[in-house]
């Protein structure tokens, strides 16, 4: 048959939801793609662990390397985290065997990204990642579609949809960073290395990657200026609010006329603007083109079905053919750009 088998490694949150989608919508993606969306085969740390969904038409693999493999996989969905390990082993075995790519893990990609993306377009591949950029949002269709014939004049968003929450419970309930943090972490919110959260690192890898994609520039993560939430004081946030403003964790990516700028920084927003109204676990990014003016896109970065969502997405894209980068360019096109330091601290 003509069906697109996929093999899943990573059946946590968002494996779990593509695996929900694949199932509930069985029908639905075949009259969009015109063709049949199956999972073949997954794999996991635990086999015997009880994930709430039917895993038993699937084959099993203990090694991800392997399931990257497997003849019945047509396209790898690596949906394991982490910036090396398995996730980057099974990736590139995956590539190696001439197989699409769809991820989630925005740190790899941020780290490994280029070099994956161009050696998957080298033998006639894709790497995709709608996922990994402000989960649910379609930020980088935004981009790579919807605002192609734009040349990009600033990419600015809340990416990490854990620090919003915890400096909207600063503002909203008066709570102090650590109880505001104790709080995000009892609801589960927080990376396994929390620093990945309140240090910026983890909005940082999400503006490098778009920034990429914006200014059709190779990924650049040493390159963006972090500064986390940490050393935010209710003192700073009720300042902030006096004068009419809120404090978010923004990241700004522009080319200028010294390279590429992108900074992930606590920074002042107008309380009335729509940056300044994003309250929660939400995140928010807004587009600017030199023919469309400002895009602003808002929705659930992270959980089970939003990331699905973008995940399923790539994979949709892959069934009906679409096989453009998903830079919105070669990856091998990319041009090295001098990063230029924030006029602005
Ligand atoms: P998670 O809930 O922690 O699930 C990770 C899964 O990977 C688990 O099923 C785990 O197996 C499996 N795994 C880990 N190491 C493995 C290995 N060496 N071999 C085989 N399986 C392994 O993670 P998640 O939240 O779904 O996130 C997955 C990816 O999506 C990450 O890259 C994350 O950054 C990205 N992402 C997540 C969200 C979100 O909202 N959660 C949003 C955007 C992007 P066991 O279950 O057996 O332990
Ligand atoms: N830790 C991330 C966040 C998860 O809070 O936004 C989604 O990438």
């Amino acid at each position: 048959s003509d069906a697109l088998r996929l093999g899943i490694a990573g059946l946590g949150t968002v494996g779990v939801g593509v695996i929900r989608i694949v199932q509930k919508h069985a029908d639905m993606l075949r009259a969009r793609t015109g063709r049949d969306v199956v999972i073949t085969a997954v794999s996991a740390r635990s086999k015997d662990k009880d994930r709430g969904v039917d895993l038993s038409a699937y084959a099993w693999e203990n090694d991800p390397v392997a399931l990257a493999a497997r003849d019945d996989v047509d396209v790898y969905v690596e949906l394991m985290g982490g910036e090396n390990g398995s996730a980057k082993a099974s990736i590139e075995k995956a590539i190696a065997c001439g197989k699409d790519v769809v991820t989630a893990n925005k740190a790899l990609l941020a780290h490994h990204g280029q070099a994956l993306a161009e050696a998957a377009e080298a033998k006639g591949n894709v790497v995709r990642f709608e996922a990994a950029v402000a989960g649910g949002i379609p930020v980088i269709k935004s981009l790579t579609e919807g605002l192609s014939a734009n040349k990009v004049e600033r990419v600015m968003g809340v990416m990490n949809g854990t620090c919003n929450y915890i400096l909207t419970r600063m503002e909203d309930a008066g709570l102090s960073y650590k109880e505001a943090f104790d709080e995000a972490d009892g609801l589960g919110y927080l990376e396994a290395d929390p620093n990945l959260d309140v240090g910026g690192i983890d909005a940082g890898h999400k503006l490098a990657l778009l920034s990429s994609i914006a200014y059709g520039t190779q990924v650049d993560f040493e390159g963006v200026e972090l500064e986390g939430i940490g050393a935010i004081t209710i003192e700073d946030i009720r300042n902030a609010a006096d004068m009419g403003y809120k404090i978010k964790l923004l990241g700004v990516a522009q080319m200028t006329g010294r390279g590429l700028e992108q900074r992930m920084s606590p920074c002042l927003v107008p309380a009335t603007s729509p940056l300044g109204q994003l309250v929660g676990g939400t995140n928010m990014v807004v587009l600017e083109g030199d023919s469309v003016g400002q895009i602003v896109l808002r929705g659930a970065g992270a959980g089970e079905g939003p990331t699905a969502s973008a995940v399923m997405a790539d994979v949709m894209d892959i069934a009906r053919g679409f096989r453009c980068s998903t830079f919105g360019q070669p990856a091998a096109s990319l041009k090295k750009t001098a990063s230029a330091r924030a006029a602005v601290p």
